[in-house]
């Protein structure tokens, strides 16, 4: 079995994590949760979305979180654009890497960008036109690649045929999601392995939610794999509104512990990270979801070292 030495997080609790919430977060909150988050040796925090405020009003000062934040450089803050118009705002509040999303499900699809999924990708063509223009990074997401809250199980051909039209594109980074967290190891291969064997200059990443408490063992199985890239949320916070009973990412802590512990480096610093976990589940009035933050309430440290010298 072969690992990988290092894997890369893309942090997206102050988009994915927050934009679930039913209390009211402040502006001032968000923006120290993304410059914390960026301290701890995160190299990617996705920020925000310029979606309709109307559709996830807890986002609706996206541009007041990009122009507030401060940032450090080597750190990406991408942002969610369904569309030119959210494109062209998340660039005047200075966004210099955007993703798009679009799902592996018609009636998500619908439900989320009301929108077919052929129609969601139409729109993503000038995104993409615009962006070579500014030397902006685009990030696609596939959402439902495991099953969906209203049609069940997805086949991988489906799954398959986004990726390929997002990469047709010219979108060479794509994000799986397991939007309702329903994956088990056994499910990873048989999406991800033709996608890695037809595109070489495809990089895939795992968007794991961690519904049924698969989430990790599935990174696990990624990383066995050869995927690099992971999306987690610090306190496992998260969720997507427009998908019923989905909850948070894997917690960020958690896929670094486990990676720490067996040798993988991440560049992030638990403590500090951990910190954040705590910190940011107390203001939002939540309890931490992931199992590190929570055990970390202990003395002993010793056992976060990784096992091998
Ligand atoms: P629509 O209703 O089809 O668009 O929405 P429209 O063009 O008819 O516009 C409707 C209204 O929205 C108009 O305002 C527009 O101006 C406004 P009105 O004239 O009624 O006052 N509008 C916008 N406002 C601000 N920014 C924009 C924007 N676009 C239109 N960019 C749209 C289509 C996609 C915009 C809408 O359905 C929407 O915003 N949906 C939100 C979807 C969303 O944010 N979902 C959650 C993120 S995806 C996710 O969580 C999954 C992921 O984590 C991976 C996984 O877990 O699987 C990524
Ligand atoms: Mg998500």
């Amino acid at each position: 079995m072969t690992l990988p030495e290092r894997i890369d997080i893309v942090e997206v609790g102050p988009r994915d994590g927050l934009q679930n919430e039913s209390s009211t977060v402040p502006t001032s909150t968000k923006v120290e949760l993304v410059e914390r988050l960026a301290r701890t040796g995160l190299r990617t925090v996705e920020a925000t979305s310029f979606v309709n405020p109307r559709a996830v009003p807890q986002l609706a000062d996206a541009a007041e979180v990009m122009t507030r934040t401060e940032r450090i450089d080597d750190v990406s803050y991408p942002v969610l654009t369904p569309n030119l118009r959210g494109y062209d705002a998340a660039v005047a509040a200075g966004a210099t890497s955007v993703a798009v999303f679009a799902a592996a499900s018609e009636s998500f699809s619908q439900r989320n960008v009301r929108a077919s999924i052929a129609e969601s990708i139409e729109r993503f063509a000038p995104i993409v036109e615009r962006a070579a223009e500014d030397g902006v990074h685009v990030r696609g997401y596939v959402s439902t690649v495991w099953g969906c809250p209203f049609e069940g199980p997805i086949a991988p051909g489906a799954v398959h045929d986004v990726v390929r039209r997002l990469a047709d594109l010219g979108i060479g980074d794509v994000s799986l999601g397991d939007t309702i967290g329903v994956a088990v190891p056994s499910e990873i291969e048989p999406v991800v392995g033709p996608l890695l064997e037809f595109d070489a200059d495809l990089r895939v990443a795992l968007h794991l939610h961690d519904t049924r408490g698969t989430a990790l063992a599935n990174a696990w199985e990624g990383m066995r794999l050869g995927i690099t890239t992971f999306d987690a949320s610090v306190g496992g916070l998260g969720g997507c509104p427009f998908a019923p009973g989905a909850t948070g990412n894997v917690a960020t802590e958690d896929l670094v512990w486990m990676c720490h512990r067996a040798g993988i480096s991440t560049g992030v610093d638990l403590d500090a990270l951990v910190d954040v976990a705590q910190w940011i589940t107390h203001e939002i009035g939540r309890p931490v979801s992931g199992h590190v933050a929570r055990t970390r309430l202990w003395p002993w440290t010793e056992l976060d070292q990784p096992l091998v010298p």
